[in-house]
């Protein structure tokens, strides 16, 4: 064998040792790079790397070259079922001369992407002996058979993906732990990280970076959901301030009495159960930060003593004469219109003036894209980790899905959506299906016909149920009926009355 080997060849081979020893991060890039020099090399005219969910027992594409590739990642292929199950089932390679003959072939994927393949080679992907995936490359060029010496020099490259696959899932590890470590660490001090790559957002840092050096309050606005805690945490991360304490008051959260003395302290014998003195949030936060969130439900009595602190940094504990002085510097948020609750009267127009020295507005999500695929990653890494499942990344169907959505609930919204994807996908890529799952869908607030009646909405949901099990089994119906632990005669009935069709 060695004999037989060209100076091309072996250039591949250094080509490709030498990216995967240069720790390349993208593991979809590395393995496409692989398949093209392996596509090349048997002189084939298109291919598939695929790899096994050990759970579900299938095959899912990862990269695809020559057909129309897209179409192809939606199918998986059930191990055992199709030439490339039947490869990673028997972990064995074959070369197949007369694909059309052949019984182990699935004519399915071929038709449906109008690719007719008629000759094939595929061998397993290995590590430590266990299948984790193959390579398929189909009809050679010129009409002419594969040959044995195809086939050896295609194992050698599978050795090589696998070797990578193996790398990246090592590296990933490691990184997904480090990053688990990082937010335990961050959550301990009750920091987050804030993810961004918009110009709209690099410049609010920018801008954060500038004031940070000051001591004027900042007035951060902007809906719900948007990050606004974060950017607080990170003006007083980069201020000179960071040594000292950050706190964190919820004004919406606490009922004006509690509020006032979680705020300023209170005097034992202040009132009935005041039976000692309790030093309030102002002065924990005394030469740091406090940050007062949703400011616009700050009763109006409450108001009337911020803006004293503000202008003359004095105040005094409920129940007391004694005027304290401390040293903080205010943040403040909200996702309330303001100025409507200054011109109805509801916020003080002097304090808003005095709080809005600096205002910043983060913008929602749908108005900065480029923050959603660094956005997404970083918690598709995040929930990767906790779910312990091997997601790869997400399909282009759900990437462009994800940035043509106009995320009402803002980032909060993008990582739930994330967070559930985890935990209900498979491994592989992570679908549209499983990020908008049941959005609207699954729980309508009406029935198609606009009534709210229980049976209406049961057969909704039976409809978007059964179809998405359907899916999955590749819409065939024995299969679906046993998921779905029902007889396959009523899953047809079923089918029939509720006008279940594929999408
Ligand atoms: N840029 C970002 N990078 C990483 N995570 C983010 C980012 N922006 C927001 N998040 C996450 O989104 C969620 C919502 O953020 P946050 O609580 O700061 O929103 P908010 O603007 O204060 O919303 P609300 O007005 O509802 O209080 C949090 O879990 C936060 O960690
Ligand atoms: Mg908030």
């Amino acid at each position: 064998m060695l004999s037989k080997i060209d100076s091309r060849k072996f250039n591949t081979l250094i080509e490709i040792s030498t990216l995967i020893n240069s720790n390349y991060a993208d593991l979809v890039s590395l393995l496409t790079h692989i398949l093209e020099a392996a596509t090349a090399l048997s002189q084939g005219e298109a291919s598939s790397l695929l790899l096994v969910n050990q759970e579900s027992r299938e095959l899912y594409f990862v990269v695809t070259l020559g057909s129309k590739g897209q179409e192809v990642k939606k199918y998986t292929v059930k191990l055992g079922e199709g030439i490339a199950g039947w490869v990673a089932a028997h972990d064995k390679s074959i070369i197949v001369n007369d694909v059309g003959r052949d019984k182990r072939h699935l004519s399915a994927i071929s038709e449906s992407i109008g690719y007719p393949s008629e000759t094939m080679i595929a061998v397993p992907m290995r590590i430590k002996d266990q299948c984790i995936g193959v390579i398929e490359i189909l009809n050679k060029k010129d009409g002419r058979n594969f040959t044995q010496e195809d086939l050896e020099w295609l194992e050698i490259l599978a050795n090589q993906a696998a070797l990578a696959i193996q790398n990246t899932r090592s590296f990933e590890r490691a990184q997904g732990e480090i990053q688990l470590l990082h937010q335990e660490l961050q959550k301990d001090k009750g920091y987050h990280t804030l993810i961004a790559k918009s110009p709209l957002i690099l410049e609010k840092l920018e801008m954060i970076d500038r004031a940070a050096k000051t001591d004027s309050s900042v007035f951060i606005l902007g809906e719900s959901g948007v990050g606004k805690e974060l950017f607080a945490e990170q003006i007083h991360l980069r201020s000179l301030r960071n040594k000292a304490p950050f706190v964190r008051v919820n004004c919406a959260a606490l009922p004006e009495g509690i509020l006032e003395s979680e705020l300023f302290g209170h005097v034992k014998g202040a009132f009935t159960s005041a039976v000692q003195d309790r030093q309030g949030r102002f002065m924990t936060a005394d030469g740091g930060t406090i940050f007062l969130d949703e400011i616009g439900d700050l009763p109006l009595s409450l108001q009337s003593k911020l803006l004293r602190v503000i202008q003359e940094k004095t105040f005094e504990k409920v129940g007391s004469d004694v005027s304290v002085t401390v040293n903080v510097r205010i943040l403040a948020a909200t996702n309330k219109d303001i100025e409507a609750l200054v011109e109805r009267g509801e916020f003080r127009r002097d304090l808003y003036y005095r709080l809005n020295v600096l205002p910043l507005y983060i913008p929602p999500l749908r108005q900065r894209p480029e923050d959603i695929p660094v956005l997404a990653d970083f918690f598709l890494q995040k929930y990767k980790a906790e779910t312990k499942k091997q997601f790869i990344g997400f399909s282009n169907e759900a990437m462009e899905e994800m940035l043509s959505y106009s995320w009402p609930g803002n980032v909060r919204e993008l990582e739930n959506s994330i967070e559930r994807a985890c935990v209900i996908g498979k491994d592989g890529w992570i679908r549209k299906e499983d990020l908008f799952f049941n959005r609207k869908n699954f729980f309508p607030d009406h029935g198609e016909d606009g009534s709210r009646n229980l049976k209406n909405a049961v057969n909704v949901f039976k409809v978007h149920y059964i179809q998405k099990v359907l899916e999955e089994n590749n819409w065939n119906q024995t299969e679906t009926a046993k998921a779905l632990d029902i007889q396959r005669t009523y899953l047809s009935r079923l089918i029939k009355e509720l006008s279940i069709k594929e999408k």
